[in-house]
């Protein structure tokens, strides 16, 4: 068990000795948590295989789940990465620094346990004065899942990593709460046209503005990719919660009215429920459920990603029997917000 120091960071100008002793801390081959714009990072030299072996044991992660390596400049590319292509160059002029993860063809220097065996690495430039300063002062580049427990919401506070990770990591730099709250889009570009493995904060639509045709793992509905399709970033679900949770997908005030009918079912069965509401709807419930917990406004998608996860982590800690949550939009943002969500359900999709 270590002893696990956090330390309050300014988002907006870090304090360069917190910094320093943080990438200190790095490149004396420890595990740094810190803020990105999308969730917490667990960080560490991702140019040793030492050091990366450390993330996937902290975490409990299956080694052949691959890590992102994250850059403080697009330059670094070149130094783990082949084929950079006039698109690349797009993309990178485009939508970095921010959250859009570039799979490409791996340098045969970057260990395999960074990409999980695959001849391909992950490459970002997170959009975080904490996290660019961190990667810079580093003098390497850092491999960094998202700082949780292998199987849990990503951490989108400093709370969460804490409540994760305690004892098995050296430093959590507190950054404040992330600004948006889902991860990273990862975008394949070794496959023509390029392939979203994981819808994320980048919508299809904007890559597709400035790149052409996109594809996408994950079409709308479609549930998780059977063991036939091996691609990691679609085996592994982002998350496994202690509490069942049934989604309801459909017309708004019939989803409403199907939510309280299987709420009252329930209750009569004395199962304590969870809901989890939009904004508009969280009146409708209140007499059916133990917990009603809410995620946002239907019509600012940007709020329900931003907060996605905690909501998750607070009603899970509620102990309910059942979570019953309400579907949004497919459209833009709500795609990735509707990815977490269908995975959380593991299957239990309700149509209505
Ligand atoms: O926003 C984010 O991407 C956050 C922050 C910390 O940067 N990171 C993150 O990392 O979410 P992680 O490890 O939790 O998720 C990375 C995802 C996984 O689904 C992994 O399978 C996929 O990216 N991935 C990474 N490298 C890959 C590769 N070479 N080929 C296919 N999938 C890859
Ligand atoms: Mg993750």
């Amino acid at each position: 068990m270590k002893e696990t120091r956090i330390v309050k960071v300014n988002p907006d100008s870090p304090d360069i000795h917190e910094i320093r002793q943080a990438a200190s801390i790095i490149r004396n081959g420890g595990l740094v948590a810190f803020p990105t714009e999308t969730v917490y990072g667990l960080g560490a030299d991702g140019l040793r295989e030492d050091t990366v072996n450390k993330i996937f044991i902290a975490k409990g992660r299956p080694q052949d789940n691959p890590l992102i390596l994250h850059v403080s400049s697009p330059d670094d590319i070149s130094q783990v990465a082949t084929c950079i292509s006039p698109v690349v160059d797009k993309l990178v002029e485009g939508f970095w620094p921010g959250p859009l993860t570039l799979v490409l063809p791996k340098k045969p220097h970057v260990p395999d346990v960074v990409s999980g065996g695959l001849p391909t690495i992950g490459v970002r430039m997170p959009d975080n004065l904490i996290a660019l300063t961190l990667i810079a002062e580093s003098g390497t580049l850092l491999a960094a899942p998202s700082a949780n427990l292998s199987g849990r919401p990503s951490p989108t506070q400093a709370s969460h990593v804490v409540d994760d990770m305690w004892g098995r990591i050296d430093l959590v730099l507190d950054g404040g709460p992330t600004r948006l709250g889902v991860e990273s889009t990862v975008l394949d570009l070794t496959q023509d046209p390029p392939l979203i493995l994981r819808p994320g904060s980048v919508t299809r639509e904007e890559l597709e503005d400035v790149v052409g045709v996109v594809n996408s793992l994950a079409e709308k509905n479609e549930e998780r990719p059977s063991s036939g399709k091996t691609l990691p970033a679609a085996k592994y679900p982002h998350y496994i919660l202690d509490t069942p949770l049934f989604l309801f997908e459909g017309e708004p005030q019939a989803v409403i009215k199907r939510i309280q009918e299987e709420a009252e079912k329930l209750r009569e069965r004395s199962k304590k429920v969870g809901i989890i509401s939009s904004l508009e709807n969280k009146e409708q419930y209140l007499d059916y459920a133990d917990v009603v917990e809410v995620v946002g406004s239907r019509y600012d998608m940007t709020k329900v990603a931003a907060s996605l996860y905690s909501t998750l982590r607070e009603v899970e800690a509620h102990k309910v029997h059942v979570l019953l949550a309400e579907g949004f939009s497919d459209r833009g943002l709500g795609f990735a917000v509707m990815n977490r969500l269908r995975e959380a359900a593991r299957g239990r999709v309700i149509h209505v």
